[in-house]
């Protein structure tokens, strides 16, 4: 596949996807607290997306995946399938919204904290936020996309943590992965180098533990191979003339 550079009339379809994956996720969070299943999470989102925004939610179906968001808590890194599993005070939870609109796609992703946080999930939730914005400030015209992962990498590691290397950001548009790929890790000056009109996530996965990963029997969740717990942010992020564009910014992020 190559790299799309988007149009202006192509830019403005991925502005209205990027906003209605942000308004699921504002519209999801008073329903993220104890004794909530991941399911009833997903049902609430499938709904919402179909009914109210009147969008497709990506991930439903995509390559067999059976639900329409995706719910990783704890030490689960990544692509975690909603089920009946009740959420517990202390658990973090990422949720992951895909939606279609008019042909294009929206991506963005938050934790949450269920209750009151223990200190390290406090500190891995923060920590992979702040990498995410680290990667973000560094997208303009002629940025590397390794200074994208050299600036996640090196914040991430000098504070302890370890950055998932399996996993990875992913240009967007008409469809849900297209290239480049999007690493977390890397060394300044080095790889592709961005253009205006280009789209495409950034979303480090940060373990408190190694960054080894395995995949479920499930052959979706991604959990930390040592049990380590796990935190992940994503935008989707168009390159300006100037700088960037975070297409899914939630009305709390302005
Ligand atoms: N939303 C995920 C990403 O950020 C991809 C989920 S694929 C699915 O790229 F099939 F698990 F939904
Ligand atoms: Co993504
Ligand atoms: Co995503």
């Amino acid at each position: 596949m190559t790299i799309t550079i988007k149009t202006p009339q192509e830019i403005e379809k991925m502005r209205v996807a990027g906003k209605l994956a942000a308004q699921v996720l504002e519209m999801i969070a008073p329903y993220v607290k104890a004794g909530v299943s991941t399911e009833a999470l997903d049902q609430r989102c499938h709904d919402y997306i179909v009914n109210i925004q009147k969008a497709i939610p990506a991930p439903l179906n995509y390559r067999g995946f059976p639900k329409s968001i995706c719910t990783s808590v704890n030490h689960q890194v990544c692509h975690g399938i909603p089920s009946q599993k009740i959420l517990k005070k202390g658990d973090i939870i990422n949720i992951d919204v895909t939606v279609i609109k008019d042909g294009f796609h929206g991506d963005t992703s938050k934790m949450f904290i269920i209750g009151k946080p223990s200190i390290q999930a406090k500190r891995v939730v923060e920590i992979s936020h702040k990498a995410l914005f680290l990667g973000i400030e560094q997208v303009k015209p002629g940025t590397k996309l390794g200074d994208i992962g050299y600036a996640i990498q090196h914040y991430v590691e000098a504070n302890h943590c370890s950055v998932v290397r399996d996993y990875c950001g992913h240009g967007i548009g008409r469809q849900f992965h297209e290239d480049p790929q999007v690493l977390h890790y890397g060394q300044r000056n080095t790889g592709l180098s961005l253009k205006a009109g280009m789209t495409f996530t950034i979303e480090p996965m940060v373990n408190i533990g190694g960054h080894q990963v395995k995949l479920l029997k499930d052959d979706w969740t991604v959990v930390t191979k040592d049990h380590s717990l796990s935190a992940q942010w994503e935008h989707t992020i168009l390159v300006t003339d100037t700088a960037y564009e975070i297409l899914t910014l939630r009305n709390e992020e302005k």
